[in-house]
């Protein structure tokens, strides 16, 4: 895994629940939309921490897999789930979300979550589409464009975030509804970005600024990666967005 792996793992060890915009709460939002209910069964992509998948279990009493590319993820997630008492109804497992380990047909919802804009998007959903029960749902939660990025831009965050690439939350819905999803809706929320910059620091409190000034000191190839994330988000507000897309299979 490249250095966004290091950056995450950096993220949540210095106090970050989530790393998605909106939090849990946009999470909770999506997860309605797809029509999550009790004792469905419900994937994961990209769990991170595993917070997503701890969460809807025991709010909804839903089965819940989560998957991550990172060995490192997949031990905290396990981890968090046993310190739940969630082991049984939460599982975690180290997979490629472009060649998920199950059957055709296995979950009635997928969920990812600023996941699938650091995967190849086609071979990303194709597994997604296959891995859902027919009827079920997939709801993706990522940043978008607004509105079209200069090539500069798209290189930068190319660069900047592992072969991160986006696109604005219509272009979302033509690429799921091309790739076959029925009844595809999307939810800007690029409203709530001010408002979310200042709930991510304070959701890091002092006590994690201090552990994240502290890390970074040892590790100036992270400290670079974090200074140039800043400046994109400082220099091309206007362009980025947040939203989410939620479609079914037919
Ligand atoms: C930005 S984090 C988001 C984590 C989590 N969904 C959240 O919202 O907190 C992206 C996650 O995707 C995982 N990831 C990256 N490439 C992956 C792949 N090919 N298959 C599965 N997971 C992957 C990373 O390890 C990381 O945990």
């Amino acid at each position: 895994m490249g250095k966004m792996a290091d950056i995450d793992e950096l993220m949540y060890s210095c106090g970050f629940e989530v790393l998605h915009p909106g939090g849990i709460e946009k999470t909770d939002e999506m997860a309605r939309m797809c029509g999550i209910e009790k004792n469905q069964k419900v994937l994961d992509v990209g769990a991170g921490k595993g917070v997503t998948a701890c969460y809807l279990a025991q709010k909804y009493g839903c089965e819940v897999v989560g998957i991550d590319a990172s060995e490192r993820m997949v031990a905290y997630a396990k981890e968090m789930a046993r310190n739940k008492g969630l082991l049984g109804w939460v599982d975690f497992i180290r997979a490629d979300a472009c060649q998920l380990p199950f059957v055709d047909e296995s979950f009635d919802i997928v969920l990812a979550e600023c996941t699938t804009v650091l995967l190849d998007r086609e071979k990303a959903f194709s597994e997604f589409l296959r891995v859902t029960k027919s009827g079920g749902a997939i709801g993706d939660l990522e940043m978008t464009w607004q509105k079209a990025p200069p090539q500069e831009l798209m290189d930068r965050v190319y660069e900047a975030w592992d072969g991160f690439t986006t696109q604005t939350l219509e272009e979302w819905q033509k690429f799921c509804e091309q790739m076959g999803m029925v009844g595809v809706q999307v939810v800007d929320f690029s409203e709530a970005i001010p408002d979310m910059e200042r709930d991510m620091k304070s959701e890091l409190g002092l006590k994690g600024k201090i552990k994240l000034f502290g890390k970074l000191l040892f590790r100036p190839d992270l400290r670079r990666s974090m200074n140039e994330s800043s400046k994109i988000f400082k220099n091309y507000t206007e362009y980025i967005g947040y939203g989410y897309i939620v479609g079914k299979k037919s």
